[in-house]
C-alpha cells in the first residue's frame, strides 16, 4: 500500500484545496442553486445532504480518485469475506455476517459460520421470550422485572444506546440497568433500585477478563447471595456474553447459561451478537431482527454501490478533506433526537478506538492525521451549551446533524420546533451574519451607528462552517440499525485511506497495565518510590488521605 500522502489524488487535493479554500460556502450557494439535488445521496431510508460543504465537483472527483487509489470497494470486499482485516491479532472482523440476513455462506478459516450465528440468535429468541412473557422465573417464582447489564466499552455502550435509542418500542414490565464504571457509585446506584428476586443479571465481556466488569459482577453476585437467595438460585439471575466459556465458568455462571460469541467480532462492533441480549430483551426478537436488517441493507449498499453515489465513502473522504486538507481535526455529531442521547458516546468509542493510530498497518508511521475527535450530544441542548464555539470560535469543526422527521411521542409544536431548530443550526453555521445585515437589523431595532460599529465585531458571524445532515423517517429498529452500520463502514473507509488497522486497540493497554501495578500498591499501603516523582506523590497523598 502507497502511504496516503504519496498518492495522485492526494497531491492533486492539496492543490485543489488551496485553490478553493478561500471561496465561502456562501459564493458556493449562490454560483450554483443545484447544489442541494447534486450533493445528495439516499440509502437503506437514509437521507443524506452533504451540500453544506466545501466542496465542488471537482473536489468530489479528486476524494473519489483517492478512493479509487486506496482501493476501497477491495478493503470492501476482504472484510465481508472474511480476510485478515485485523493483522496485529491476526482475525477477521465480520460484525457483517452477524446481520447477514441473506443465503450467502460467511467463511472463516474454511468454514461457513453462518449456522453459528443463527443457532446463537435462535436461543437469544428463546431465552428473551421467556423473560419478557414471565415464564423465566427468580428463586421465589416471580417474574423478572429488572435486567442490568454488567459491562464496558463496546459491551455496554452499543446495548446502552440503542435500549435508549428505542425506548418507545420497550417492554412495559422490563426496566434495563447499565453499570460499568468500576466505582462502586454506579452499581451502588443502580443494586438501590432493584430486588434480587426479580432481577436479571447479564455480565458482558468478549474476554471476560476486563477488570471494571468481573468486579463489578462480583460484588453484585455478593449482593444477591447477601438476600434470601442461595448459590443454586444463581443460575436464575446471572447469565453471560462472552467468548470465554472456560472464564464464565470459573466466575460461577452455568455456561448453560452464556450465549458466546467469536473473536472474529470485535468489542466495539459486538452490539450485533449476543451482546445486543438487553436490547433483544427490551425490544423483543422481532424487532431486533428489523435491527438487523437495517443494517444489512446498508452493509448491501456499502459493498455495491457505486463510490460516487456510496454514503459512507462520502462520508468518510468528506472528514479526509477536512481532517487532512482543513486541519479540522474534531467532528461534532448532533443527533436532534432526545432517544439517540448516548449516540455520540457510542461513535466516540467506534471512531477513536478503531483510528486513533500513529502506525500504518504494516507499523510504519503514519505521515499525515488520522482519527479526528468526535464528540457531542442532542440538540436542542448543545445548542445552549458548546455552539457558540461553532459559531464563533476560533476552530472550523464540521458537524453532522441527525434529524428524526416523526416523533415517536408527537405533542403539539415540539417536533416542528426541534426540526426548525436543527436546520436553522446548520443555516447558521454556514451563512454566518455579516456587517451589512446586522446594521440592517439593528437599525431596524433603534440602534444608532455607533452602537452597530461597537458590536459589530461581537454580533457578526463569519460562517462558513461546513456540515452534513442525515435524515431518517422516525427512529425505528430498521432506521437505527443502518445509522449504525452507516457510520462503521465510514470509519473503515477512513482507516483503508489512512491505511491503519481499525480492528485492534493497542492503546488501552498501558493503562490497564499500570493500574494493575498500582493497585497492588495501594493494597499494600506502603509509601511508594518506583514511578516519577508526580505519579509517587499522587498515590501517597492519596494513601494519607485513605488512612485520615
Ligand atoms: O478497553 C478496551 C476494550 O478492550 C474495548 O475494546 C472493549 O469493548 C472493552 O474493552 C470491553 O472488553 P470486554 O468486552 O472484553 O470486557
Amino acid at each position: 500500500m502507497t502511504d496516503p500522502v504519496d498518492t495522485k489524488a492526494w497531491k492533486a487535493l492539496t492543490a485543489h484545496h488551496a485553490a478553493v479554500s478561500s471561496t465561502t460556502l456562501r459564493d458556493l450557494f449562490s454560483a450554483d442553486d443545484t447544489r442541494f439535488d447534486t450533493f445528495q445521496l439516499k440509502a437503506a431510508g437514509l437521507f443524506l445532504d452533504y451540500s453544506k460543504n466545501h466542496i465542488t465537483s471537482e473536489t468530489v472527483d479528486l476524494l473519489l480518485q483517492l478512493a479509487e487509489e486506496s482501493n476501497v470497494k477491495r478493503h470492501f470486499e476482504r472484510m465481508f469475506t472474511g480476510d485478515i482485516v485485523n493483522p496485529t491479532e491476526g482475525r477477521p472482523s465480520l460484525h457483517t455476517a452477524l446481520r447477514n440476513r441473506g443465503p450467502e455462506p460467511v467463511m472463516v478459516e474454511g468454514r461457513d459460520v453462518m449456522p453459528d450465528v443463527k443457532a446463537v440468535l435462535e436461543r437469544l429468541r428463546v431465552f428473551s421470550e421467556r423473560v419478557r412473557e414471565g415464564s423465566w422465573t427468580g428463586f421465589t417464582g416471580k417474574a423478572i422485572t429488572d435486567v442490568v447489564n454488567i459491562g464496558i466499552g463496546g459491551s455496554d455502550l452499543g446495548p446502552l444506546m440503542a435500549v435508549e435509542a428505542l425506548a418507545p418500542f420497550a417492554h412495559e414490565r422490563l426496566t434495563l440497568h447499565f453499570v460499568s464504571n468500576v466505582d462502586g457509585s454506579h452499581l451502588h446506584s443502580t443494586l438501590k433500585k432493584i430486588n434480587p428476586e426479580t432481577t436479571l443479571f447479564i455480565v458482558a465481556s468478549k474476554t471476560f477478563s476486563t477488570q471494571e466488569t468481573l468486579t463489578n459482577a462480583h460484588s453484585a453476585r455478593r449482593w444477591f447471595l447477601d438476600s434470601a437467595a442461595g448459590e443454586e438460585d444463581v443460575t436464575k439471575h446471572f447469565v453471560a456474553l462472552s467468548t470465554n466459556a472456560d472464564a464464565v465458568s470459573a466466575f460461577g455462571i452455568d455456561t448453560q447459561n452464556m450465549f458466546g460469541f467469536w473473536d472474529w467480532v470485535g468489542g466495539r462492533y459486538s452490539l450485533w451478537s449476543a451482546i445486543g441480549l438487553p436490547v433483544i430483551l427490551s425490544i423483543g426478537m422481532d424487532r431486533f431482527e428489523q435491527f438487523l436488517q437495517g443494517a444489512y441493507d446498508m452493509d448491501n449498499h456499502a459493498r455495491t454501490a457505486p463510490l460516487s453515489e456510496n454514503m459512507p465513502v462520502m462520508l468518510a473522504l468528506l472528514t479526509v478533506w477536512y481532517n487532512n486538507f482543513w486541519q479540522a481535526h474534531s467532528h461534532l455529531i448532533a443527533p436532534y433526537d432526545q432517544y439517540l442521547h448516548r449516540f455520540p458516546a457510542y461513535l466516540q468509542q467506534l471512531t477513536m478506538e478503531s483510528n486513533g493510530k500513529s502506525v500504518h498497518v504494516d507499523g510504519s508511521p503514519v505521515q499525515s492525521a488520522t482519527g479526528p475527535v468526535v464528540w457531542g450530544e442532542p440538540g436542542t441542548n448543545g445548542q445552549h451549551a458548546y455552539f457558540q464555539l461553532l459559531h464563533q470560535g476560533t476552530h472550523m469543526i464540521p458537524a453532522d446533524f441527525i434529524m428524526a422527521i416523526e416523533s415517536l411521542n408527537p405533542m403539539g409544536i415540539h417536533q416542528d420546533l426541534l426540526m426548525a431548530n436543527c436546520f436553522a443550526q446548520s443555516e447558521a453555521l454556514m451563512m454566518g451574519k455579516n456587517k451589512e445585515e446586522l446594521a440592517t437589523e439593528m437599525r431596524a431595532a433603534g440602534a444608532s451607528d455607533e452602537e452597530i460599529e461597537r458590536l459589530s465585531g461581537h454580533r457578526t458571524f463569519a460562517g462558513n462552517r461546513p456540515s452534513n445532515t442525515l435524515l431518517v423517517q422516525q427512529v425505528t429498529p430498521h432506521a437505527l440499525g443502518a445509522l449504525i452500520a452507516l457510520y462503521e463502514h465510514k470509519v473503515f473507509v477512513e482507516a483503508a485511506i489512512w491505511d491503519i488497522n481499525p480492528f485492534d486497540q493497542w492503546g488501552v493497554e498501558l493503562g490497564k497495565q499500570l493500574a494493575k501495578s498500582i493497585h497492588a500498591q495501594i493494597d499494600k499501603a506502603q509509601t511508594v518510590t518506583s514511578h516519577d516523582a508526580s505519579t509517587n506523590g499522587l498515590i501517597n497523598r492519596a494513601l494519607k488521605f485513605k488512612n485520615v
